[in-house]
């Protein structure tokens, strides 16, 4: 098939995510092939994947490995579901992950999709509490510009207006507090207030009443937010004091984005659930899960009362053939100590960029970065809603000319985030900064800042 065909076959059929499909959009890329770091359009261009196409792709593209781990798989047990039955690899996975886990966190349940895990893992707590004498207990807390997953229970989770609204009403019992987001706060704010809102918000909702505190280790919408010291050990004692679960979500933080097999390795804390997806097969098939301790099986266990949820993908053999496989590499390569090994040289080429007069800040952790730009480096003066907007699309724009895929974002600030594979190294995050620079130059140039 030409080229030509595929832009207007996709532009005529196909309906993509998130995206605006009015007339004004005439051409989109077509990605064909990836290698390495890199993918290739249908032209032939190479952009290295700053992103590992939406924090997936953890080993880099093109692993014959894990394609010849589906093909044996599907030749072997094309599928058979975990319905009162199982299959080996699940078996194997569910064990695996297990013995990676920290602590307690013993069980998984299988799920299709991160948003698909957060949904289980919000009817997971819910009957947890009703089989544990709690029945109140039903509400969620998260945070503010947090993305939890789109179908309506995780969307009531995500804490971005925006794509929440077109869908109200949502799950009642969702609630937000900030998120932990420290850049730009007044002079003088104690951070330890932004673990202290969790226990206000819980006192306000009457503590009988709420289920679970839901958190990324690292809060990827909002750009990249780490917590601050202390936080989740705080946020672990609120959570005790009240007798409320603790639910990280790890769709991008697990395998080794952080430096470690689970994020919340990197901060010391204990979550009950874990739930995750992306790295878990570094996308090359679909699968999530959620990782509960045993002190949350326990009520199931010692009723015989089933988590009546499930559905017909979750843990699907291919997919968990395909996750056996991607740990047993990672495990081989070291992925995620060659990022605890790599990180600074990422940060330190990153924090180079302040020499930029927009870039206002430079945080993460791991391969998990992301810059903030400002109008005013030294005031913090954030850019106004509409230059945010604008840059999200003119900086993007150019970037993906300049052969690097980033995601430029405008959810809480204006934002460009980064999170190269975990092959990546010195030499790809010098080809990084070297289109960052110029291209965010460019941008400062056409917002009036010199
Ligand atoms: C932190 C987090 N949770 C949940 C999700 C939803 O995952 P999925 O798109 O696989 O449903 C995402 C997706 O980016 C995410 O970043």
């Amino acid at each position: 098939m030409l080229t030509s065909d595929s832009q207007s076959l996709a532009l005529r059929h196909l309906w993509l995510h998130f995206t605006p499909m009015g007339d004004k959009l005439t051409e989109l890329p077509i990605i064909v092939r990836g290698e390495g770091c890199y993918v290739y359009d249908e032209e032939g261009r190479r952009y290295l994947d700053g992103l590992s196409s939406l924090f997936c792709v953890n080993v880099g593209h093109g692993r014959r490995e894990l394609a010849a781990a589906a093909a044996a798989q599907a030749e072997e047990l094309a599928f058979y579901s975990n319905w009162s039955a199982a299959h080996p690899r699940a078996v194997e996975l569910a064990a695996k992950i297990s013995s990676l886990a920290p602590g307690e966190l013993n069980r998984v349940f299988f799920a299709t999709s991160g948003g698909d895990a957060n949904e289980s893992a919000i009817k997971l707590v819910r009957q947890y509490h009703k089989l544990s004498g709690s029945p109140l207990k039903t509400k969620i807390i998260a945070r503010r510009e947090a993305y939890h997953g789109t179908s309506l229970g995780a969307l009531s989770l995500t804490g971005i207006t925006a794509i929440r609204a077109p869908f109200e009403p949502l799950l009642p019992g969702a609630c937000h507090v900030p998120n932990a987001k420290t850049y730009g706060l007044p002079e003088g704010y104690d951070v330890g207030e932004l673990a202290e809102a969790v226990r206000e918000r819980i006192l306000f909702e009457g503590p009988e009443t709420v289920a679970a505190v839901i958190m990324e280790p690292v809060q990827n919408s909002g750009g990249c937010i780490p917590p601050p010291e202390g936080y989740f050990q705080r946020v672990r004692e609120i959570c005790d004091e009240f007798d409320v679960l603790l639910i990280s979500d790890e769709v991008i933080c697990a395998w080794g984005r952080l430096g470690y097999f689970f994020g919340h390795e990197r901060y010391g804390y204990s979550p009950d659930i874990v739930t995750t997806a992306k790295g878990l097969t570094s996308a090359y098939i679909p699968i999530g899960a959620v990782i509960a301790t045993d002190r949350v099986f326990e009520p199931f266990r010692a009723s015989s009362y089933p988590f009546l949820h499930g559905n017909t993908f979750g843990g699907h053999p291919v997919s968990t053939a395909v996750a056996l496989a991607n740990i047993e590499l990672m495990e081989q390569e070291e992925l995620p100590q060659r990022v605890l090994h790599h990180e600074d040289d990422l940060r330190t080429r990153l924090e180079s960029l302040y020499e930029v007069p927009i870039v206002g800040d430079v945080r993460g952790a791991g391969y998990f970065y992301a810059l903030e730009l400002v109008r005013d480096q030294r005031t913090k003066e954030p850019f106004s809603r509409r230059d945010t907007a604008k840059l999200r699309v003119t900086l993007q724009r150019d970037l993906m000319k300049a052969g690097l895929i980033c995601r430029v974002d405008d959810r809480g600030g204006s934002i460009v985030e980064l999170a190269p594979p975990l092959i990546a190294g010195p030499e790809e995050f010098d080809e990084i900064v070297g289109i960052l620079r110029p291209a965010l130059t460019r941008a400062a140039d056409r917002m009036g800042i010199a």
